[in-house]
C-alpha cells in the first residue's frame, strides 16, 4: 500500500533558495503542498506573496497563498538582502508573464491555525524564513503544537559559523523573539541549520541542465534566479566560488522530510539570544546536565538538530527530483 504524501504548509520568504525548495516539493511525489504562507525576510512580505503566486502559476499549480507578518515581533526590521536574492527576490527577472492567481484573504498565521484544526495531526510546517507567522499562530492557538504533525525549519547554526554574525543565521536573526517561541513551543521540531546547509553546494550548471532537460518557463525562471544568487555566493565564499554555485539552504528542509537517512541529528534544548552581540544565536544544550542559568530548566522541550549530512547523496537527491518531468505544459514564451 503506497504511503500518502505529507501535507505541507510551506512558510517562506521567496527568495531564490525558497524557490528551489518550492519546486523540489512540487516535483516530489511524497509531498503535497497544501498552502504557502509568506513572510518578510529576503524581500518584503508583499513581494514574497507576489513571488509565491508567480512561482505557482508558472508551475501550473493552484495553491492557497497568504500574506503574513511584515516585520519582526520586537526588534527593528533589517533591510532585505537584495544583493543576494535581487530586489524582486528572484534575481531581478527581466520580465514576468502576466499570470492569474489571487491571495487567500486570511493572514498566514490564521491559515496555519485553520488548516491544523481541519487536518489534526496531518499538517507538517516547513518554515524557511523568519518565524513570525509560526509565533503568531502559537499566540492565536496555544494548542497548536498538539495539532500539527511536525515542524521543520531552515535556520540557526550550532557548530558552523553564522552568516549574519559569527554566531547567527539570517532567518533566526531576522526575528529572534519569534524563533525562541518556536523552539520552546513543544511541537516535534527539526532544525536544519548552517551545520548542514553549508555542506551542500549546488552548481549553477545543475540549474542550466534542469532548464535544458525540461524546457519550461518555470525551470528557465529558476535558472535565471539561481544565476543571480550564485553570483553573490561565488564572489563571497571561496568554497562556493570554486564551482560557481550556491547554497541550497531551504531545499534541505524538504530533503530531511523525503530522505531523513541522509542526516545525523542530535536532540537537545535550543534557545535563542534575542539581543546583544549574539542576537539570533541558536544556543544548543548538548549535554544532559542542569544549569544555574535560567532558561534551561527541564521543561524546555528538545529540538532535533541536524549536525551532519551526506552532502553528495543530498545533492544527488535534489538533482534527481528536479530532473524529473514534473511540469505539465511545454515551454511557454519566455
Ligand atoms: O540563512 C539562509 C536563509 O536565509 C534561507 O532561508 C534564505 O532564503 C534566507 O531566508
Ligand atoms: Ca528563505
Amino acid at each position: 500500500m503506497s504511503i500518502p504524501p505529507k501535507k505541507v504548509i510551506f512558510d517562506t520568504d521567496p527568495g531564490v533558495d525558497d524557490a528551489m525548495a518550492l519546486y523540489y516539493a512540487l516535483a516530489h511525489p511524497g509531498i503535497e503542498v497544501v498552502g504557502i504562507t509568506t513572510t518578510f525576510g529576503n524581500v518584503d512580505v508583499a513581494q514574497a506573496a507576489t513571488n509565491a503566486l508567480y512561482l505557482c502559476a508558472l508551475a501550473g499549480r493552484q495553491i492557497p497563498v497568504t500574506v503574513g507578518v511584515s516585520q519582526p515581533l520586537v526588534k527593528r526590521a533589517e533591510p532585505p538582502p537584495d544583493f543576494i536574492h535581487g530586489a524582486d527576490g528572484l534575481g531581478n527577472l527581466p520580465h514576468r508573464l502576466a499570470t492569474a492567481g489571487t491571495l487567500d484573504p486570511r493572514s498566514s498565521a490564521q491559515f496555519i491555525v485553520d488548516m491544523a484544526r481541519q487536518f489534526p495531526g496531518d499538517i507538517t510546517l516547513v518554515a524557511v524564513g523568519p518565524l513570525g507567522n509560526l509565533a503568531t499562530a502559537l499566540q492565536l492557538a496555544p494548542d497548536l503544537p498538539t495539532l500539527v504533525r511536525e515542524v521543520v525549519l531552515m535556520g540557526g547554526t550550532v557548530l558552523e559559523s553564522g552568516n549574519v554574525s559569527p554566531v547567527a543565521e539570517a532567518n533566526i536573526w531576522n526575528d529572534p523573539h519569534a524563533a525562541d517561541a518556536v523552539f520552546t513551543a513543544g511541537w516535534p521540531l527539526t532544525m536544519v541549520g548552517l551545520d548542514v546547509t553549508h555542506q551542500v553546494i549546488l552548481p549553477l550548471s545543475l540549474f542550466r541542465q534542469i532548464a535544458q532537460h525540461q524546457q519550461h518557463i518555470a525551470t528557465d525562471t529558476l535558472r535565471h534566479a539561481v544565476a543571480f544568487y550564485s553570483g553573490f555566493y561565488s564572489a563571497h565564499d571561496p568554497a562556493v566560488g570554486q564551482i560557481t554555485g550556491c547554497y541550497g539552504h531551504d531545499v534541505l528542509a524538504f530533503v530531511v522530510l523525503t530522505d531523513p537517512a541522509l542526516f545525523t541529528l542530535q536532540s537537545g534544548r535550543v534557545r535563542v539570544a534575542v539581543d546583544g552581540l549574539a542576537q539570533g544565536q541558536t544556543m544548543m544544550q548538548r549535554k544532559a546536565v542542569s544549569y544555574p542559568q535560567h532558561g534551561w530548566h527541564d521543561d524546555i522541550p528538545h529540538t532535533q538538530v541536524c549536525l551532519r549530512v551526506q552532502a553528495q547523496a543530498c545533492q544527488a537527491v535534489i538533482e534527481a527530483v528536479l530532473m524529473q518531468d514534473w511540469l505539465q505544459n511545454p515551454l511557454l514564451n519566455c
